[in-house]
């Protein structure tokens, strides 16, 4: 039930604190080493997988992008990252050494079943990251690595979205201490920060809110946003996008913020509302002033524009009309609070118009058709 809670939307946004620290719940033991027992595909298997293919749709999806950032990161494989409906027909190259992972909140998206059915049947191993015991993802993988995000009944997929992310570092964390490719102090020290990030998302729902809404009420005749962001922060402005029109019935359109000079650009005109994810300026981070100088360029046109960006950013006032802050924190976990003004933002706009925040026209929860 709802709680009391205006929506289910609302009440699971707020829970997004929640499904981070039950996702991590018994995944490390005192040592700090990442256990994931209930994986049962051999450390042999692990320690030989070469590749990995992220399967899913939608949100799933953007939860996979941020993925490839952290694994590669780690790990050093390659980590792609595909659209199930796109995946089996395009013959991919699958071999016993790919380990597919195929995201998905429900457990019975029709295109992600046939993804990983198609990996299975050319002979790659199948990890399921999913938050619905027993479905049929879990069921026909190989291995399952459960979220614990709760049920999420809204329509809009926001709390599994974080916890579909965390599985995915606590994955890559567990690859890169079965191969060896980081220190075990490092992997402890992540998973620290990772520990600290519940905390951060309840700072930004806390602190943020009140001001997410006032943006909303600015925005509300607004006929399309663009979302910029760059490496994290570019599956961060394709959710923030995806999240709008799914619900307020807004077009929208998300970037990578490199993007903006080969194309994007030409849509900039007076007032268009411009939602950027900016990285952390600490260390000197050559993508914060990369990002900075894409809000002045948009800013230059005449844009309305809102950031998403670190407490304490030397920069980002000087050119954003409305800043979500977030606190500090380590720039590959950062998605984790990112994303979480972008649905509080959604979430406004579609009730300022009056919609059904948790039943959009059109969508259902879960698509069990190809
Ligand atoms: O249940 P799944 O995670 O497999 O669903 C995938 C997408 O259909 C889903 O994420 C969809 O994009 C959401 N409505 C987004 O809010």
């Amino acid at each position: 039930e709802k709680g009391g809670w205006p929506s289910f939307m609302d009440k699971e946004i707020h829970e997004d604190p929640e499904a981070v620290a039950n996702t991590l719940l018994g995944r490390f033991d005192d040592q700090g080493d990442i256990v994931l027992d209930e994986v049962h595909i051999g450390l042999d298997v692990f320690r030989q997988i070469d590749k990995i293919i992220v399967v899913a749709c939608g949100t799933a999806s953007y939860a996979g992008m941020v993925a490839k950032y952290a694994i590669e990161h780690w790990v050093r494989i390659p980590v792609e990252v595909e659209l199930a409906h796109e995946f089996r027909y395009r013959d991919p190259i699958l071999t016993p050494r790919t380990l597919v992972v195929a995201i998905s909140q429900s457990g019975e998206t029709m295109d992600t079943l046939m993804a990983l059915r198609h990996a299975r049947e050319q002979g790659s191993r199948v990890l399921a990251i999913c938050n619905t015991q027993g479905a049929s993802i879990p069921r026909e993988s190989d291995a399952v690595l459960y979220t614990h995000a709760g049920p999420e009944i809204a329509v809009a997929s926001t709390k599994a979205f974080v916890a579909q992310i965390v599985a995915a570092y606590l994955l890559g964390l567990y690859l890169a201490q079965v191969k060896g490719t980081m220190y075990r102090d490092e992997i402890r020290h992540i998973l620290e920060q990772l520990k600290d990030m519940p905390q951060k998302i309840q700072w930004v729902l806390d602190n943020q809110a009140g001001n997410v809404e006032q943006a909303a009420k600015r925005m509300i005749n607004a006929h399309s946003f663009l979302f910029l962001g760059r490496h994290v922060g570019y599956p961060v402005a394709l959710e923030g996008a995806l999240k709008l029109k799914e619900i307020a019935y807004t077009f929208t359109e998300g970037f990578a913020a490199g993007e903006l000079k080969h194309g994007p650009i030409a849509l900039v005109d007076a007032g268009e509302p411009v939602v950027v994810i900016v990285p952390s300026a600490r260390g000197r981070n050559i993508l914060h002033n990369k990002v900075i100088s894409g809000i002045e360029e948009v800013k230059a046109r005449g844009a309305f524009t809102i950031a998403v960006a670190e407490l304490g950013d030397p920069d980002v006032e000087q050119y954003a009309d409305v800043v979500f802050w977030r606190p500090v924190c380590p720039t590959l976990l950062s998605p984790l609070v990112d994303v979480v003004p972008l649905q509080l933002f959604a979430m406004d706009m579609a009730m300022l118009k009056g919609y059904d925040v948790d039943k959009p026209r059109n969508l259902a929860k879960s698509v069990t058709v190809e």
